[in-house]
């Protein structure tokens, strides 16, 4: 008889990045998961289905995420690991030092996918790192986050590698498609952050969403992930509790029509619920 966990694996989309490597559409957000509780966290995730586990240096979370992932008894080809280097780095070899340290944290011998969190004044040199590192397969796939245009353009014109892929802030309010155009259209894929405004909005309660989620038997919190892979927008939830981590999930198996689709698009106010963008974000 088939889980819940292979139904999911069935089921789950997969975007494939610029250099072949297939990226599971959802996965699971570990942002202030920590201690003996947020490991026990990231096994429920694996456990429910997930196979994408997006953490940071930042998150502080780097050993209990690598834990969880070695002793899943899953294998770890079929795992997607992301981590980011949340510290700005002078040269290449801090760089290399920093990306080794989260290997080491994480206790594997390489990362699925590795990003710079935000830009930095030298991220064109950490970049340059990352892409040594990528070479040696000390990471599948590397790129950026919260990279807006203008450091957006300023490493494509520097780097030898098109980023894979750019994590950034994307919700129903603030969808970003043109940034996802732009991303596009230079071949790199756009994964969203705080698909769920973080709390900052009553998204679970929004009486479009939850009319629309009435109609499909579905809820406000799948509606709005489904709306966001139908736009090819990847996605990385994140919740502690087991039933929210299956309802994230099970988002593969439905289609939202084009008249729901143009409805939703109506809550998009094209604003950041976020305002912690540096002077170098810009
Ligand atoms: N690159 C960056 O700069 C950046 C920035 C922020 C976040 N991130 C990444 O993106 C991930 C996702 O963002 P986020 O964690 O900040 O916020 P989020 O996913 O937008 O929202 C998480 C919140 O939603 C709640 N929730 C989740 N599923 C729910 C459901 N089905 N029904 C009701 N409530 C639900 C969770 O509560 P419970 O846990 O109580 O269920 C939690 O409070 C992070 O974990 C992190 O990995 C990256």
């Amino acid at each position: 008889m088939k889980t819940t966990e292979d139904m999911h694996r069935e089921t789950m989309e997969y975007q494939t990045l610029h250099n072949g490597v297939r990226m599971p559409a959802a996965g699971f957000g570990t942002w202030d998961v920590r201690g003996t509780a947020g490991e026990n966290i990231i096994r429920m995730a694996l456990d429910t289905g997930y196979r994408l586990i997006d953490t940071a240096q930042m998150y502080d979370n780097e050993e209990i995420v690598g834990k969880a992932v070695r002793e899943s008894g899953i294998p770890r080809r079929d795992i997607f690991v992301t981590t980011k280097l949340s510290r700005p780095c002078a040269t290449e070899e801090e760089t290399a030092r920093s990306i080794a340290s989260s290997l080491q944290r994480l206790g594997l011998d390489y990362v699925d996918l590795l990003l710079i969190h935000e830009p930095y004044r030298a991220s064109v040199t950490m970049y340059r790192a990352m892409e040594k590192a990528y070479e040696q397969g000390l990471a599948r796939a590397i790129g950026i986050s919260n990279f807006l245009p203008v450091p957006f353009q300023r490493l494509l014109q520097n780097c030898r590698i098109i980023p894979m892929v750019n994590q950034i802030e994307s919700h129903v309010y603030y969808m970003q498609l043109d940034q996802r155009d732009l991303l596009e259209k230079a071949g790199t894929k756009m994964q969203a952050w705080a698909s769920f405004t973080e709390g900052r909005k009553p998204i679970f309660t929004d009486p479009l969403l939850n009319d629309i989620a009435r109609r499909y038997g579905r809820t406000a919190a799948q509606i709005a992930l489904r709306y966001q892979l139908q736009n090819g927008i990847m996605v990385i939830p994140k919740t502690a509790h087991r039933e929210r981590m299956e309802e994230n999930l099970n988002v593969f198996d439905f289609i939202l029509q084009p008249e729901d689709m143009r409805l939703i698009g109506i809550l998009d106010q094209g604003r950041s619920l976020f305002n912690w963008y540096g002077d170098d974000w810009m």
